[in-house]
């Protein structure tokens, strides 16, 4: 018999988790009437804050937009560049794109996988009026250093956390060390909603009050626009559902490290590089994702064993035809090599023992059917 596949994520299961409260809060806001940024944002909105440890958080409609926003309320527009990483979920580019601004693209480190202080300096230049620093995967990058060096050159610090939520740095979430930190609720996410949803939070007022213009079409508290806006709202219903997943992100956060601590004894040896962590960060473990030279073969044995790996991302930024004429970037090797190489294993807060062992078995049956148990590796950029 087939054994049942074991997904990447499964945001099912995190709804059958808490099924209860999520039910009631629908109930609630269906019978309530109020259906777009109502009470329910605005309570989310108060609670998100202040378990974040910002001033502000403004609830918008996606990941996306909140990039987008975050960015437009800081000033970015058409002339401008802002400089970022290839190697990140594209939406971090189109974002940068949706302002009007040129998207400069930097290689990352090549055992943190996110770009480095260096990386950023070298790339700032006259146009330069932001950067997008992605914490990829939950890892957290350098966000102190960069936020100094963007001090010194008087360029914007947007957080891209989509991927990070419930990731520290010296105690201090991620979102906090920008000028603005962009959340997403996609339902895969650490606090994933069950649709779409975003957030930007912020420790400036006058931020916060642009946001609110923003994503409402700009209008003001009487409904005057003195500058275009959009409709990125967030939505009553999806508000609701985080204020009830919010309560138990501690703990999802919590079950998905214990999780990756036991793959990581578990792949003690094996010919597989891992994302190391910067000091003093606590990485929020949205994916665990492994690099080898092997990644198809493997993603393949692990589909026959019933195991549904994800690849993100085998297509860079500047490589989807789609972009490649509007970013700016030189040689990313390590970006590149990177693309070719990682895997993400199934990993959600409600992935059970015995599936988790399922995986374990069969990645290392993969190995020692090849006889390999050292590291190695063709690829010159494993450290
Ligand atoms: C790194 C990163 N940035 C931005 C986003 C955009 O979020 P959303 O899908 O909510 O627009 C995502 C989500 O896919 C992401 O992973």
């Amino acid at each position: 018999m087939t054994p049942t596949s074991i997904p990447c994520a499964d945001p099912r299961a995190g709804y059958l988790a808490h099924r209860g409260a999520i039910d009631a809060a629908i109930r609630r806001v269906l019978e309530s009437g109020c259906y777009v940024l109502g009470p329910e944002v605005e309570a989310f909105e108060d609670e998100i804050a202040a378990s974040l440890g910002v001033a502000h958080a403004v609830g918008v409609s996606s990941g996306t937009a909140a990039i987008t926003l975050a960015l437009r309320a800081l000033g970015v527009g058409v002339g401008d560049e802002v400089v970022t990483v290839s190697n990140t979920a594209l939406a971090t580019v189109a974002a940068i794109e949706r302002t009007g601004a040129v998207p400069v693209l930097v290689d990352v480190c090549p055992d943190r996988w996110v770009a480095t202080p260096a990386h950023v300096a070298a790339a700032i230049g006259g146009r330069t009026r932001a950067v997008v620093l992605v914490h990829l995967y939950g890892n957290p990058a350098a966000a102190p250093a960069i936020r100094s060096l963007c001090d010194q050159a008087n360029v914007a610090l947007v957080e891209d956390c989509a991927q990070a939520q419930g990731a520290t740095l010296d105690g201090r979430s991620v979102g906090c060390f920008g000028h603005a930190g962009a959340f997403s609720f996609y339902p895969t996410k650490n606090l994933g909603a069950f649709g779409d949803g975003g957030l930007v939070a912020t420790d400036d007022r006058g931020l916060d009050a642009r946001l609110r213009r923003l994503r409402a079409y700009g209008w003001d508290a009487e409904r005057v626009s003195r500058e275009v806006g959009e409709n990125a709202r967030l939505d009553e219903l999806q508000a609701a559902i985080l204020r009830v997943r919010l309560t138990r992100l501690d703990a999802m956060v919590a079950a998905r490290r214990a999780l990756s601590a036991r793959y990581d004894a578990a792949f003690e040896g094996l010919p597989l590089a891992r994302q190391r962590v910067e000091p003093g960060a606590q990485h929020a473990r949205h994916l665990y994702v492994v690099r080898t030279p092997d990644r198809d073969a493997l993603r393949a044995h692990l589909a026959l064993a019933g195991v549904a790996a994800g690849v993100h991302y085998d297509r860079p930024a500047h490589r989807h035809p789609g972009y490649q004429a509007s970013v700016r970037c030189g040689p990313l090797p390590v970006t590149e090599a990177l693309a070719d190489e990682v895997l993400s294993l199934p990993l959600f807060p409600e992935l059970s023992t015995g599936d988790q062992e399922r995986v374990i078995d069969a990645v290392q049956s993969f190995f020692s059917a090849r006889g390999r148990t050292a590291p190695g590796s063709s690829s010159g950029a494993w450290t």
